[in-house]
């Protein structure tokens, strides 16, 4: 794949799945803007990484993407420094599991904010400059979880979901000016998120996947490299589950 001359956005980018894509994109050629929100010298080396890996320019940002001027100020930075924005990833996400009986407020909210209210904050911000070049690929960070629930997770999976009707939306949106909007429902996939799971969640969860195997970050990269390229261009309003056949 070739994304020479092009810029990505992605949010998260300073770990696991966000990491892959990010470098994923810079393999490709394509300039990286990449986000995290606090572990400021995990980005860097990602940023540094991306720049080995290809990428001509990298730039490294700050910003909480469940606050909409953080959001705003990410997505005017990579204007500013690039020009323009290409491809966007919104990929930052939380879990604060619980039962819903003994799910607290701010455990709800916070995963809202993140996982869904972020992926909004930044497509809103992003938008205005897409629409005017004609040109965009947003690609959102859903889960097999969006797509068939799980006990314990109900504010994960209703953010995760609701992401899904949101992707849908704004492809009818803004189809017309040549921007795509797809999400990426990953299933188990092995990062710091999924590393806490005791061993015999982890065998149930291994046992209900048809593949057999726990997925990789690199696995969900090579689906959103090729949703945020030029040869998927006449697919939009998708949810491409990676997941090892977990919600077939
Ligand atoms: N790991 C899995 O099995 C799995 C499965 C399905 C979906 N996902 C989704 O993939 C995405 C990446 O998950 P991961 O497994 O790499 O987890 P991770 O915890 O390693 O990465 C999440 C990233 O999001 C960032 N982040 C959190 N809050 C943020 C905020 N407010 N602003 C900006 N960045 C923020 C974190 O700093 C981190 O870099 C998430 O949206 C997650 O829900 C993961």
């Amino acid at each position: 794949m070739n994304l020479d001359g092009r810029t990505a956005l992605v949010t998260g980018a300073s770990r696991g799945i966000g990491r892959a894509v990010a470098l994923a994109f810079a393999g490709a050629g394509a300039n990286v803007v990449i986000n995290y929100v606090r572990n400021a010298r995990a980005g860097q080396e990602v940023a540094d990484e991306a720049l080995r890996t290809g990428a001509p320019r990298v730039l490294l940002f700050q910003a909480d993407v469940s606050r909409p001027e953080e959001a705003a100020n990410l997505v005017q930075a990579g204007v500013d420094e690039f020009g323009r924005l290409d491809i966007v990833v919104n990929n930052a996400g939380i879990t604060r599991d619980n039962l819903v009986m003994r799910m607290k407020d701010e455990d709800w909210d916070a995963v809202l904010n993140v996982n869904l209210k972020g992926a909004f904050n930044i497509t809103r911000a992003v938008l205005r400059h897409m629409l005017k070049a004609r040109y965009g690929r947003i690609v959102n960070i859903s889960s097999v979880i969006g797509l068939r629930g799980n006990a314990g997770q109900a504010n994960y999976a209703a953010a995760k979901a609701g992401l899904i009707g949101f992707t849908k939306s704004v492809a009818r949106e803004v189809g017309s000016r040549n921007i795509t909007v797809n999400a990426v429902a990953p299933g188990f996939i092995l990062t710091e998120m999924t590393k806490e799971l005791s061993q015999e969640v982890r065998d149930r969860m291994q046992a209900e996947i048809p593949l057999g195997r726990f997925g990789t970050a690199d696995d969900v990269a090579a689906v959103v490299t090729f949703l945020g390229g030029e040869a998927a261009g006449y697919v939009t309003g998708q949810v491409i589950a990676v997941d090892g056949g977990m919600a077939i």
